[in-house]
């Protein structure tokens, strides 16, 4: 079995945590676990594999995140995850989103425990790299801490190797899913319990984490903090992972040392056909809170996606930063 050291990740993110967005974050940290989005089962066993599992090298250590409710489905994706160099495979039990319900998997299945059991025993079987678990802390009604802890017995006991709690509950009817990611409230004393309850199973705090302070202080009880999007958003704030929460004395680059890393990949990609603002769409935020940030922001979300924008927009939109 493969250890796992994941003081901090990226958490999935649709849309958001795309290859490119996580090539652009490995050159903010090091060490930081990253996630791919969630991909289902079904995508990667009938639609284009190569593509859902594309990442490059340079992105390690990253995870693959799979939606999904069949042992036998699961557990193969698993191992096509395995064998194309993820260092974990993760299981979306947080999901609430109609398609996701309507495929029986995602948070629904926090209501039924012995199906994520099922998984987690058949992807342990079939892979050497951890297999996590990332949940909720309820759904609907069954939302009792009762419910949330048989659920993590099961888990556990079928060998997951950490348990993300994402710690708010998901309604599954009457809210979207951006709305399931503010309105229920955030319970971070629930997750705190658990571990008590726990002691031996690896979990990993997420939800509304702003800072890496704020993470750090979680880290004293926990086994990791996850953070979303306010690692999209402003994604500088991983700059300083690798010193505050790994201790690696490494001093962070500076933003125009990052963009020089990335221009080449940008040239790379867009070389290859990507259009530009499918990267420079993750980078919009990379100058927040310096001088020139807006126009930095504006200048990219302007002329990026025009036909035929070329690397110059983002040569362009570097000149008009400090
Ligand atoms: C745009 C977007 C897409 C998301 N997609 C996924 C996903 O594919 N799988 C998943 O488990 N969670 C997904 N999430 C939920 C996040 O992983 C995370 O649990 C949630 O945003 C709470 O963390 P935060 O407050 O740090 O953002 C998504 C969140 C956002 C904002």
């Amino acid at each position: 079995m493969q250890s796992r050291n994941a003081r901090l990740a990226v958490a999935p993110m649709m849309d958001w945590t795309d290859r490119h967005y996580r090539y652009f974050a490995r050159l903010l940290t090091r060490h930081t676990l990253l996630y791919t989005e969630m991909v289902t089962t079904g995508a990667l066993i009938h639609g284009d594999t190569a593509r859902f599992l594309r990442h490059d090298p340079a992105e390690h250590p990253v995870a693959l995140q799979l939606g999904g409710a069949d042992p036998a489905e699961m557990a193969h994706c698993a191992r096509l995850g395995a064998d194309a160099g993820f260092c974990e495979v993760n299981i979306n039990v947080g999901c609430p989103s109609d398609r996701v319900q309507n495929g029986r998997f995602g948070a629904c299945l926090m209501a039924e425990p012995d199906v994520v059991a099922n998984c987690v025993a058949a992807m342990k079987a079939a892979v050497a790299v951890p297999v996590t678990v990332k949940t909720r802390i309820g759904i609907d009604e069954r939302d009792s801490y009762e419910a949330l802890a048989a659920f993590t017995d099961a888990v556990a006991n079928a060998g997951c190797d950490a348990l993300i709690v994402h710690a708010r509950k998901a309604w599954l009817q009457g809210l979207s899913p951006r709305e399931n990611r503010d309105v229920p409230p955030l319970r971070y004393d629930v997750v705190l319990r658990l571990k008590q309850d726990f002691p031996d199973l690896a979990i990993v705090i997420n939800g509304g984490l702003q800072t890496l302070a704020q993470a750090a202080g979680f880290l004293e009880r926990l086994d990791g903090a996850m953070i979303g999007r306010a690692a999209y958003q402003t994604p500088w704030l991983l700059a300083d992972a690798d010193r505050v929460i790994f201790s690696d004395p490494t001093p962070p680059p500076t933003p125009h040392e990052v963009l020089d890393a990335f221009v080449p990949y940008v040239e790379r990609e867009f070389a290859a056909g990507v259009p530009l603002n499918a990267i420079t769409r993750h980078i919009l935020g990379l100058f927040q809170g310096r001088p020139g940030a807006r126009r930095w922001r504006r200048h990219l979300s302007e002329q990026a996606h025009k036909p035929g924008a070329g690397i110059e927009v983002l040569r362009d939109a570097t000149r008009r930063v400090q």
